[in-house]
């Protein structure tokens, strides 16, 4: 019997080397830590419940018999991050770069079955030169079997990708199936071909980084959610987090109370919007203002500035955050904001997070980059997901809500449980100088001298913004159920809050569809 433990425990030590010494230094040049490293610092101690340790891969050519380690480049496992069960799989880059062979999947695989049986979320570290060309279709159908998956937990349970070394070629469309991916800054980079290829198919000459580095996807692509400094920030980031989440689809987020009382008045709030109506303002300071302190987490902060999307929390109760930011593009909608602002809201739909929207809007963007680059079906998104979604929707307009774009954000027309309106909101179809450009047409073409005009359309403006750049028209039709002073926003959404937490809204009237056609 002894020496079948002291067997055991070699094994054990030699799983625990993965690729050996010298790749697990060469992982730390790099400025990477390793799997089991990252799984150390992920985890709550001692509750890691590995699976397939002795797993090895089968592949006979290229050398492969002679070639292999036990877990074959992936460690996978349940265990508990702050106190919940969770799904971690981590690819160890010290064996063949990571790559992902038949074996190395089927891993992959089993966990995530774990967590969709479980009602439990996955957490996928990836550091992988893709597929293992030695093992060749094995590996895609190994790749395939693992996006198949992705796709049958989407909205079962939160999946939340790393990328943390490269995600190259057809891997990357695991961490895109997922709902959130965090890069690791200078180690990381997502791309579907790299740099040499690039080259070869279009002459172009571009690094790593500036194909596929986080910068790049933070900002430009939108594929990054949030971006690292390293990959201890990268850690901390997924615990961040899946704090806001609910273990699965038929739960409710933890509630995680910090002692902000949620009556308190924020006066500042008074004094956030400018008496000038077209100059620029923070939405930070309103959102800030009405979260429990400190509590609100930013989701693609670089990307799509003129829309806010994020996680916060109102009496410790877990909230979406949407907002327009008019310090940005004046907070208009287009295409990437609708996008982000539609994505954001079907997975706080899909995890039962109630909606809050901060309205200040001008508008759909014009102009013929967004119509050519099909502003219509994106902005379509966002009517689709507001009215798609089921979880408590509250809205603030807070100043402007022009058009289609007050139907999109949140308005009541699409199914907004609660819409508070500050006095400064301007509730109509367009804005007061386009219309009465168009109501007073004749009268002004009529006068001839420029300055005349002009001081006419300044008075036909104030008219129409006296009569409709106000939130008491939409509020006289019930379409705005409260008109309230901005310092009370915390306190009345709190309240509308509490009183929409039992909210069940089952559309019997719509027949059984398998489902809806979401515009893409
Ligand atoms: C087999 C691989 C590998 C792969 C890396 N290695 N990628 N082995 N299959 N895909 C091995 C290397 O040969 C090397 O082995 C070790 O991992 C470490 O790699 P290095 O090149 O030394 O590391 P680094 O300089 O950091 O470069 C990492 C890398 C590079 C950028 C990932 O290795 C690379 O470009 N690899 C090929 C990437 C690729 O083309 N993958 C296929 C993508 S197509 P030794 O023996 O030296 O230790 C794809 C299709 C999927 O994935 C389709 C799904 C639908």
């Amino acid at each position: 019997m002894s020496s079948r433990i002291e067997e055991l425990k070699k094994l054990y030590e030699q799983a625990m080397l993965g690729g050996g010494k010298e790749a697990i230094e060469a992982q730390h040049s790099r400025g990477k830590l390793t799997a089991r490293e990252r799984v150390e610092l992920l985890v709550d101690p001692g509750t890691f419940l590995e699976l397939d340790m002795f797993v090895r891969h089968r592949a006979t050519e290229f050398g492969m018999d002679k070639r292999w380690v036990w877990g074959d480049a992936v460690v996978t496992g349940l265990a508990k991050i702050d106190g919940r069960r969770t799904v971690v799989i981590a690819q160890d880059f010290t064996f063949m770069g990571g790559s992902l062979g038949e074996m190395h999947a089927a891993k992959i695989v089993k966990a995530m079955q774990f967590a969709i049986s479980q009602g439990i979320p996955i957490v996928f570290l990836n550091d992988s030169g893709g597929a293992r060309i030695q093992e060749g279709v094995d590996s895609l159908k190994g790749y395939g079997d693992i996006f198949y998956m992705n796709v049958m937990a989407s909205g079962v349970v939160p999946q939340i990708a790393a990328i943390m070394g490269p995600c190259a070629g057809g891997a990357v469309y695991s961490p895109a199936l997922m709902d959130f991916v965090v890069m690791v800054k200078k180690t990381s980079f997502m791309f579907i071909t790299g740099p040499r290829v690039v080259k070869a198919a279009i002459g172009e000459v571009v690094d790593e980084q500036q194909l596929g580095g986080p910068e790049v996807h933070a900002s430009k692509s939108g594929q990054a959610d949030f971006v690292a400094d390293n990959d201890k920030e990268a850690i901390s980031i997924i615990k961040r987090l899946l704090s806001y989440l609910p273990s699965n689809n038929m739960e409710d987020p933890p509630v995680i109370k910090v002692g902000d009382p949620p009556d308190r008045d924020v006066p500042e709030l008074d004094e956030v919007v400018p008496e000038d109506p077209n100059a620029p303002y923070d939405m930070y300071r309103v959102i800030n203002g009405v979260l429990d302190a400190g509590s609100f987490l930013e989701v693609k902060a670089h990307w799509a500035k003129n829309a806010i999307t994020g996680f916060g929390r109102i009496d410790g109760r877990s909230v979406c955050v949407i907002a327009n930011q008019p310090n940005y593009l004046a907070g208009v909608l287009d295409i990437d904001s609708s996008d982000k602002i539609a994505e954001h809201v079907r997975f706080c739909d899909a995890f039962n997070i109630p909606i809050i929207t901060f309205v200040d809007v001008p508008g759909y963007m014009p102009g013929t980059r967004q119509e050519h680059g099909g502003i219509i079906r994106h902005g379509a998104k966002v009517l689709y997901a507001y009215s798609e979604a089921t979880v408590p929707k509250i809205t603030v307009i807070v100043r402007k809500a022009y058009g289609g774009a007050y139907i999109a954000m949140g308005s009541k027309h699409l199914g907004a449980d609660f819409v508070a309106a500050w006095p400064t909101a301007e509730i109509a179809v367009m804005g007061p100088e386009g219309a009465a450009e168009i109501i007073w047409r004749r009268e002004l073409e009529a006068v001839k001298d420029p300055q005349e005009r002009a001081k006419l359309l300044a008075k036909f403006t104030e008219e129409y913004r006296s009569k409709f750049a106000n939130p008491y028209v939409a509020a006289s039709r019930g379409y705005i159920d409260s008109v309230i002073q901005p310092r009370d926003t915390r306190r009345v959404i709190a309240r509308a809050l509490d009183m929409l937490s039992t909210k069940r809204e089952v559309r019997i009237w719509v027949p059984p569809k398998k489902h809806g056609l979401t515009p893409v």
